[in-house]
C-alpha cells in the first residue's frame, strides 16, 4: 500500500499527519510512505528525519496524490492555490482518505459531495466512537487533551495576576480561582493543568460521572442539580438540555463567575451547537483582569461574546476564542495525531491492504463517502435540513 502525506494547506496549520516514528511503523508493516517536501517543518519534523525513517520525499502534491492508495491528512480538503485546484480534484477513484472531514458542518457539504462524486472513500476522525477499543485511534480526544493543557497556559499568560499562591517579603498573594465548565476530555486536562500551576479549581458538568472525575482531580464541584434523565443519552454521552435548564444553569453560574479569575469553557454535546452558558451581562460582572478561554468556539462557543479565532478584551475581561489550539503545540499534537492515525490504519488493514468490515461499529461511524455516495448519518441529516 502506498501512503501519501501531503503538506497541510490551511493557513497557519503547523501539524502533519505522520511523525517520523509513525512512518517507521508503516514501513515495518510493509507500506511505502510518500511525504510532501517540508510537510513536517511546522511541527519541527524535517525531511531528513522522514528519510531516515524510510519515507520518500515528493516535491509535488499533485504527484503525491496521484501515486497514493491512502491519503492521511490533518484537516479537511481545501482549495489548493498553488495548483488552482481543490484538493479533492487531486484525488482519484478508489483512493482512501483519512482526516478530520467534519462532514456535518454546512461549510463542508459541497466538499463532501465532491469527494463522493470523485469516488474517494473518505473516513473522518471526528466520528471515531468513544468506546474502549477505539481509544488509541481517537484523535479528537488527543486534540482535546492538547486544547485543555494549552488553553490554561494561554489563560495564565493573559491573566493579570499570579496563578499560584505567592508568599513574598512584601506580603502573601492568594492563588487564582479557575472554573472549568464541561469537564469532558478537554475540561479534565484543563483542571489538572490549573491545579499543577497552583490554582484553586472549581468544576461543573451535567453528567455525574464527569463531576466525579473532576472531584478526584481535587476540584470543588458546582452542583447544577440537573436530573440524570435530562443529562445523559445513550452510551453515556451528554444530552442537550432544555432551554429552561440552560437558564437555571446560567443563574447558578452568574454568582460563581463573579469570584473567578479564569473560566475555561468546554461544554458540548456531540454533534450539536455549544450551549450559551455565559451571557454578555455575566461577563460584565466578572472581575477586571480575569480571563475566559472558550474552546467550544468551533461549535459557536459557550460564551455569547467570544471573538471567533482571536483574543479580545471586553468589559475588562480577556476572552480567548483561538480556534486551533492544538496547532500551537505542534510537535506534541502531531505526535499524538500520528499515533492515533497509525492505530486506525493498522486496524483497517488486512494483508497489506485496507479492507473495510461494514459490520464494525468503528468503520460504520467513520465512513463519510463510499461507492460515489455520502453515507455518513450526521452529514446526511445536516444536508437534508
Ligand atoms: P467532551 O464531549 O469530552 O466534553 C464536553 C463536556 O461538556 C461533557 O462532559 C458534557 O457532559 C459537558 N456538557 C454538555 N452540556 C453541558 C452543560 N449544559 N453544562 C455543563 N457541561 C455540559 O468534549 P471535549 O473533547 O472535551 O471537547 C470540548 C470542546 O472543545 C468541543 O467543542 C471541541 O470541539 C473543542 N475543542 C476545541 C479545540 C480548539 O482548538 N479550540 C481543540 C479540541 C477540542
Amino acid at each position: 500500500m502506498i501512503i501519501g502525506i501531503p503538506k497541510e494547506i490551511m493557513p497557519g496549520e503547523a501539524r502533519v499527519a505522520a511523525s517520523p516514528e509513525a512512518v517507521k511503523k508503516y514501513i515495518a508493516d510493509g507500506s511505502t510512505v510518500l511525504i510532501e517536501k517540508n510537510a513536517g517543518v511546522g511541527s519541527f519534523y524535517f525531511d531528513e528525519d522522514y528519510i531516515a525513517s524510510g519515507a520518500q520525499i515528493i516535491a509535488s502534491a499533485e504527484e503525491l496524490y496521484q501515486k497514493s492508495d491512502l491519503i492521511l491528512k490533518v484537516k479537511e480538503p481545501l482549495f489548493n492555490n498553488t495548483y488552482g485546484k481543490h484538493e479533492v480534484e487531486l484525488m482519484h477513484e478508489g483512493q482512501y482518505l483519512i482526516t478530520f472531514i467534519h462532514p456535518a458542518s454546512p461549510v463542508n457539504h459541497e466538499m463532501v459531495k465532491k469527494l463522493a462524486a470523485q469516488g474517494v472513500i473518505g473516513m473522518t476522525l471526528d466520528s471515531v466512537p468513544r468506546i474502549s477499543r477505539a481509544q488509541s485511534m481517537d484523535a479528537l480526544t488527543s486534540m482535546s487533551t492538547c486544547a485543555g493543557y494549552k488553553g490554561i497556559i494561554m489563560a495564565a499568560n493573559e491573566m493579570a495576576e499570579f496563578m499560584p499562591p505567592m508568599f513574598t517579603a512584601v506580603g502573601a498573594m492568594q492563588p487564582a480561582k479557575v472554573l472549568v465548565i464541561g469537564v469532558g476530555v478537554g475540561g479534565l486536562q484543563a483542571l489538572a493543568t490549573a491545579k499543577r500551576l497552583g490554582a484553586v479549581t472549581y468544576a461543573t458538568d451535567i453528567r455525574p460521572a464527569a463531576v466525579e472525575q473532576a472531584q478526584s482531580l481535587g476540584a470543588k464541584v458546582i452542583d447544577l442539580g440537573v436530573p440524570a434523565e435530562l443529562a445523559i443519552a445513550e452510551g453515556g454521552y451528554a444530552k442537550a438540555l432544555p432551554e429552561e435548564w440552560i437558564r437555571k444553569e446560567r443563574e447558578k453560574l452568574r454568582e460563581v463567575l463573579k469570584e473567578m479569575d479564569i473560566v475555561f469553557c468546554s461544554a458540548l454535546v456531540p454533534g450539536k451547537i455549544a450551549p450559551i452558558l455565559i451571557t454578555k451581562e455575566m461577563v460584565e460582572e466578572m472581575p477586571n483582569g480575569s480571563v475566559i478561554v472558550d474552546i467550544s468556539i468551533d461549535q459557536g462557543g459557550n460564551c455569547e461574546v467570544t471573538p471567533p479565532g482571536t483574543i479580545e478584551s471586553k468589559h475588562g475581561v480577556t476572552i480567548i476564542g483561538v480556534k486551533n489550539i492544538p496547532g500551537t503545540l505542534p510537535k506534541s499534537s502531531t505526535w499524538m495525531f500520528a499515533q492515533n492515525v497509525y492505530n486506525l490504519v493498522k486496524f483497517l488493514t488486512k494483508d497489506g491492504k485496507i479492507e473495510l468490515d461494514m459490520t464494525d461499529e468503528i468503520v460504520k461511524s467513520i465512513l463519510v463517502t463510499m461507492d460515489g455516495k455520502v453515507v455518513h448519518a450526521g452529514a446526511l441529516e445536516a444536508m437534508n435540513k
